[in-house]
Order: C-alpha cells, then structure tokens, then sequence
C-alpha cells in the first residue's frame, strides 16, 4: 500500500505549472496592453488622414531629425490639416498660412487650449501661464503679465533707456575680446535675460552672477529635452518614469533645481515690499495673491508664481537670444547686408549717440534684415502645442476636445504660395521698390489668435536695439577659414550651432 501522505494532493501545482500559469496570465496581460494602446492609436472617426504609423510608438520615429521639415514634407502628400500618432497621442498638424489663421484666428476660443500631456503635467500642473489650461487660470496670469510688462517695462518711456543701458554693458563686454574670435552666446544669454528680469524681479543681474547663468543654462537644455525622442516616449508612456536612465531624468532633475532656485530669487526679491506699491512682477504677483485670499477659484499661489517666473524669463531669453545670434551670424556671412545695415545706421543715427526706437521708423533696412532673421530661422518652428478646448470641425474634419495641435510656424515661412525662392535669405522681400519696409502677412514667428506671444513687442525693441547698438559699434566676421554650419540644433526653438566670431571695432 502507498501511504496517503505520499500521493500528490488534488491541489498541489508543480513549479512547472506554476510557470505556465504565470506565464500565460503576463502575456495575456501584455497582449491587452498591446490592444489597449493599438485601440488608443486608431485615428477618431472623421479626423484629418496622416501618415501610416507603427503599432506602439506610432510616428514618434519620424520626428528624430528636423520634425518641422518632416512635418511640411507630410502636408503636400495630406494636406495643409493632418495627423500624426505620438504614441497613442492622437495629434493635428496645422501647415501653411491659410490652416493656421483659419484654426488659430477665425476659431481662436476652440483652438486656445494646451495638451494635458505627462510631462506638462509634471513639470507645471499644467498651471503657471504659458503651460496653462485656457481657463481662469490662464486669464489671471496672462492679465498679471501683460499689466506687469506695461506698468514696469514697454510701455514705460524709462524703460528703453534700461534696454540702451543693457546694450551698453552688452557690447562693452564684447569689446574686452579686442576683436578676437569668442563665443557670443553666454554674453548675449546674459544681456537678453536682464531685460526680462527688470520687468519680474526689477534688477539686472551681473555677467559674472555665475548661480544665475547656470540656472538659464539647465533651464535652456530643458527647452531642448522637451522635444527629443525620451520627451515624445515619456507622454506616450509615462510609465517610463520607472527607468533610472534616459534624457527625461535629466529634464525632470533640471527642473527640480530650477524651481528651487527660483523659489529662492522670488523670496529674495519680495524682502522689503509694501503691499499695493509693486516694484515689479514678483510684488504685483503677491499683491493678487492677497487680494483672492478666501477665492477658492483663484489660481494665485506661490507654486504658480514660481511657475509663471520661470516661464517669462525662458519664453524671453531663449527666444530673442537665438534670434541674436542668429542675427550675428547671418551679417559675418553676408559682408554686404551687414555693410548695408551699418551704412544706414551710420545714416540716421551716426555715431555720436545710441540708437533709439525712435529711429526705427527710419531704418527700413535694418528692419527687413531682423524681419528676414525670424522668417528664415525660425526660432520658435512648431510654437508651442496648441489643444482643442472643444469639438472642432474644420474643413470638413472632426478635431475631438483635448486633441494636441502643432501649429507648423515653419511652413509658414516656407510657404511658396506666400514667398518666392523661401530657401533664399533676402531681407529685399519685406521692401517695396522705393526701399520702403512691407510688412507681409505670412510672416508669423510670434503666432496668432488668443495665445499669440505676449512678449513680442519686448522682443521686437529687444533685437532692434542690441542689433543696432553692436553694429554701430563693431564689424562682425568669422576667424580666417571657419566655415559656419547652418544647420540649427534641434528643440523647443532653433538655434545655431556653437560658433566663434570676430567683433572688430569700426573706424568711423
Ligand atoms: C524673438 C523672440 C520671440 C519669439 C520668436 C517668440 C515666439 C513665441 C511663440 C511662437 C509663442 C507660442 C504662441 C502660441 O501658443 O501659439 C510664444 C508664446 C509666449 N511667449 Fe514668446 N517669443 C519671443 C519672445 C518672447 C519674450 C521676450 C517674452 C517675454 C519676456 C515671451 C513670452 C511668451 C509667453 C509668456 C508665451 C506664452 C503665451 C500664452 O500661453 O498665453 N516671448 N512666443
């Protein structure tokens, strides 16, 4: 007889089975997975035709190199409206002149929103201003700003003399390379941003405060991370937060030690404030902030000043900073433009005092040759992703609520139905035969509609007056035999390749 203690229990599974069991139960999971995200990249019913896409990661594969030149490509096979899949992210590209007025113009409330995508959500609640979803929110902040940059910046006549005085510093720090060849870019990070911190923390920061460069310098890899491939793959699956490697660790500890240090700025400056007397942004900011205590709605809070802080001074210094040195290295290749722009500064400016805003009226040249610098370097090429706020229907096509919408700048200023041989640099298309300035509609590196760049206007006195000013001053050429790239380096904006350039002092 076999004792009973020895016969296998109905129950007992060996490590085999076990596996097995195990086994199957993952895959399954896996498969719903795999069904679940293909469900989540079907296109919605009546939405705009794209390119095929890859099951799991859709068409982010396409978007590794140059995704603004990929993005035309796609419009002239699908048309100016199309789609593309992030991932599961269903996505509508706007293309050309037209689509994007219609969209952003002509339905400007349905087209204000921002995606609610993982990483915004993670790095500012998707609160702040220029993250922010189109409500409340938004309109508290961007009223804030916009009073703010009036009452303390552009629309002060004080305040261009603080830009002149800016560009004093700015080209009596180039002059110290006595014309030897250096890289422009710290010096012009430098004297574009303490433009923006008059207005937010009403002081100019030194070109030795080495905390404050650092700051700018992880704040702008950051605008670069958020539109490499880990960026795409981390809204797609958040998930990959788990991994202790790839670029969206970097971004998310950058943005850690940036809104410290913020935090810290924001403290150092409120020292000293008397309530409803505003010395600057962070002041008018705390005055709100006291004023909707008790409002459950309001969206005043320290987080989303530190938010908003952030967001004004790297939406103003990485943008008109790369337009600069852009500027910079479009006249040390073009001897001829630049030998035209100086002629005319020498004309109505001469060389006695600095170039003012008053003289821009009368520089038609220099301002077709700023103008030409946007359009053909687009800083800003997808802007910054759009949302639909509600149901869309645009020529023909259904957008759903909450879509993400890339509004393609480039393809603006590529558009050959708005602009003759687009691919040329030639200041000459923004002037008529007598040599007047035109402006041209297709020309949008600011954008349009509600979100439009609130900082345009500071942007437009900040490239007149540190161009001029640099110009009047020095001659701009490349060391002998450097050739320059003219492929930009990819992110959030364009900007050139690190270079070296002469500046050497005119003789007047
Ligand atoms: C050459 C310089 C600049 C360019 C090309 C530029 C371009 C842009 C673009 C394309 C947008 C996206 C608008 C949209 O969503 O469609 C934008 C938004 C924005 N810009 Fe600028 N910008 C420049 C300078 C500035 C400056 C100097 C500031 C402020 C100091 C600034 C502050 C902002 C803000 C706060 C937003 C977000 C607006 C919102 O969401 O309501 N920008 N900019």
């Amino acid at each position: 007889m076999v004792s009973s203690s020895r016969l296998p229990s109905p129950w007992t599974v060996s490590y085999g089975q076990t596996f097995l069991v195990l086994g199957s139960l993952l895959i399954c999971f896996l498969l719903l997975l795999f069904i679940r995200q293909l469900v989540k990249q079907r296109r919605p019913r009546g939405f705009p035709p794209g390119p095929t896409s890859l099951p799991i990661i859709g068409n982010i594969w396409s978007l590794a190199s140059e995704p603004h030149v990929y993005m035309k490509n796609q419009s002239e096979i699908h048309g100016p409206i199309f789609s593309l899949d992030l991932g599961g992210i269903s996505t509508v590209v706007l293309n050309g002149y037209d689509a994007i007025k219609e969209c952003l113009v002509h339905q400007g409330d349905v087209f204000a929103d921002r995606p609610s995508l993982p990483l915004f959500q993670k790095m500012t609640k998707m609160g702040g201003l220029l993250n922010s979803r189109y409500g409340r929110g938004w309109i508290e902040h961007r009223k804030l700003a916009v009073n703010s940059f009036r009452y303390f910046g552009t629309g002060q006549k004080t305040f261009e003399n603080k830009i002149s005085e800016e560009c004093m510093f700015f080209v009596d720090a180039i002059d110290e390379h006595k014309g030897k060849p250096f890289n422009p870019k710290h010096l012009v990070t430098n004297a574009v941003s303490n433009i923006t911190n008059l207005i937010v923390f009403g002081e100019r920061f030194t070109y030795d405060d080495t905390d404050f460069q650092h700051m700018i310098e992880i704040f702008s890899e950051n605008v670069e991370l958020a539109a490499s491939g880990w960026a795409f793959l981390y809204n797609a699956f958040p998930w990959i937060e788990i991994l202790p490697f790839g670029k969206h660790q970097r971004l998310f500890r950058n943005a850690v030690e940036v809104y410290d240090f913020l935090l810290k700025l924001i403290q150092r400056f409120s020292q000293g404030r008397m309530p409803q007397s505003p010395r600057h942004y962070i002041d008018a900011y705390h005055d709100e902030m006291e004023q909707s205590t008790g409002d459950l709605g309001s969206s005043y809070s320290l987080e989303n000043m530190i938010f908003s802080v952030g967001e004004l001074i790297i939406a103003g210094t990485e943008t008109t900073t790369n337009a600069i040195r852009w500027a910079m290295l479009y006249m040390a290749l073009y001897p001829s433009v630049q030998d035209k722009v100086q002629r005319e500064i020498d004309v109505v400016v001469g060389s006695c005092r600095p170039p003012g805003l008053e003289d821009r009226l009368r520089m038609p040249y220099v301002e077709a040759v700023l103008h030409e610098v946007l359009r053909f370097c687009n800083v800003v090429p997808l802007g910054i992703f759009r949302a639909t706020s509600e149901n869309a229907l645009v020529r023909g096509y259904t957008i759903p609520r909450g879509t993400t919408v890339i509004t393609n700048l480039y393809s603006v200023h590529f558009d050959e139905k708005h602009w003759s041989n687009p691919d040329i640099f030639s200041p000459e298309r923004f002037l008529d035969s007598q040599g007047n300035f035109v402006r041209r509609e297709a020309f949008l590196p600011f954008s349009l509609g509600r979100r439009h760049c609130l900082g345009e206007q500071l942007a437009r006195m900040e490239l007149f007056l540190f161009f001029t000013t640099m110009l009047q001053r020095f001659c701009l050429q490349f060391p002998a035999g450097f050739v320059p790239s003219l492929t930009p380096k990819l992110g959030m904006t364009l900007q050139p390749l690190p270079y070296n350039i002469c500046a050497v002092r005119r003789q007047q």
